[in-house]
């Protein structure tokens, strides 16, 4: 990305020129003309970027007030709910309709319910509503503690908050990995019905490396009763992993290998898949090379690399979920000392350096596809 130096951003060139417009021609008219203008025009520039941070608020109040938790017994009125958690019943509805608004609840009248996708979610075997709202918050707040601190570490190229020593990087990732098996057993699931007819039926070892809950194993030991798992994470992690795979029914296929990815061995031709989730971004471009390697090693020579992660378009524009993959980079800028997102491009040249000769994507349910690459 070009310098910019210091001349003002195009956002702000842009509020200028509006202010300026509002006071030539008055508020009136240039409330009409809003009504013709883009989506775009109208997400307020930076007062946008302001009020998401007030939505994610809203999720985080919604969390800490236990609306989740009433609603998952059942739909209810924001009176009712205003009684039981004895909070103010109008501002109640107003934080109800905007949880509506994201996705989280539903409404039919005056009465509120889990939305749909989070009645999914809390069907899976091993998630629990206590436990969802309780790691949800956790993340969402660990997020908003360490975001202010983007600043500095654009300055210094330093986290803010370091995950380099292995204890904090342990505490911080076992709620993580409760968070995330939620979050991507939906999408773990379409990629095994995407490739059922290669992986779907017969003997198959699949290597899960970083598994967090190992929800992107878990759909293949689910759907392939023959498949056999090894989970790679460090150890406080693999106890996720290990609820999960009980929970599914599925513990006796899984052995887990408790380590540091970077030191673990995970021997030479042993796997048919390999399955490597969000684990590159927080790695950083030259850890995920010596991975991608590592890996390609302990394939079978027919076997196969899936990796899931946000990817960025070639041209870092944020067309095709690149834009939250860009916003993710900023993310890891906050975590990481190394961690940042990829271009399709980047991916496609290390894994031809690692040893694969052919790559695809494979559209899921999630901001950027799935990687395939073959050998
Ligand atoms: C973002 S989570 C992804 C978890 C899971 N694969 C998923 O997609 O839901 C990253 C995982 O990588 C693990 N991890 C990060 N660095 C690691 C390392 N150096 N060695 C082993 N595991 C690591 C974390 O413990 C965490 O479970």
């Amino acid at each position: 990305m070009k310098e910019t130096g210091n001349r003002i951003p195009k956002s702000a060139d842009i509020w200028i020129q509006r202010r300026d417009e509002i006071a030539r021609k008055g508020a009136r008219t240039v409330a009409k003309a809003d009504r013709s203008e883009s989506q775009a025009d109208r997400s307020m520039g930076m007062l946008g970027a302001a009020f998401g941070m007030l939505g994610m608020q809203a999720v985080v109040s919604g969390l800490e007030l236990g609306l989740f938790e009433q609603l998952a017994g059942g739909p209810a009125t924001a009176l009712q709910l205003a009684r039981r958690i004895k909070a103010h019943s109008r501002s109640v509805g107003r934080l109800l309709d905007v949880l509506v608004t994201q996705g989280h609840f539903d409404r039919t009248g005056d009465r509120y319910r889990l939305s749909k996708a989070v009645r999914g979610a809390l069907s899976l075997p091993g998630v629990e509503i206590e436990t969802f709202c309780s790691d949800m918050l956790i993340h969402l707040k660990a997020l908003q503690g360490a975001h202010p601190g983007l600043t500095e570490a654009i300055r210094t190229g330093q986290p803010a908050m370091s995950l380099a020593d292995q204890a904090a990087a342990e505490r911080f990732f076992v709620s993580l990995a409760r968070s995330l098996f939620v979050q991507n057993y939906p999408g773990a699931c379409a990629l095994f019905e995407a490739t059922r007819d290669e992986f779907g039926e017969g003997p198959l070892e699949v290597l899960d490396v970083a598994a967090g809950g190992a929800p992107w194993s878990m759909a293949f030991a689910n759907g392939n009763k023959s498949a056999r798992v090894t989970a790679v994470d460090f150890p406080p992690v693999l106890e996720v992993a290990s609820h999960y795979a009980e929970a599914n029914g599925v513990a006796d296929r899984y052995d887990f290998l408790a380590g540091d990815v970077r030191r673990v061995k995970l021997g030479k031709e042993r796997f048919d898949v390999a399955l490597l989730g969000h684990i590159c971004h927080s790695e950083g471009a030259k850890q995920t090379q010596r991975l991608l390697g590592k890996v390609a090693k302990a394939l079978k020579p027919k076997g196969v690399m899936l990796v899931a992660d946000f990817v960025v378009d070639d041209q870092r524009r944020g067309v095709d979920g690149g834009a939250f993959a860009m916003l993710f980079a900023l993310n890891m800028r906050v975590f990481t000392p190394d961690g940042d997102t990829f271009t399709f491009k980047e991916y496609r040249q290390w894994g031809k350096e690692a040893g694969f000769r052919r790559f695809e994507t494979v559209d899921i349910p999630a901001p950027s596809p799935i990687m395939v690459f073959r050998k």
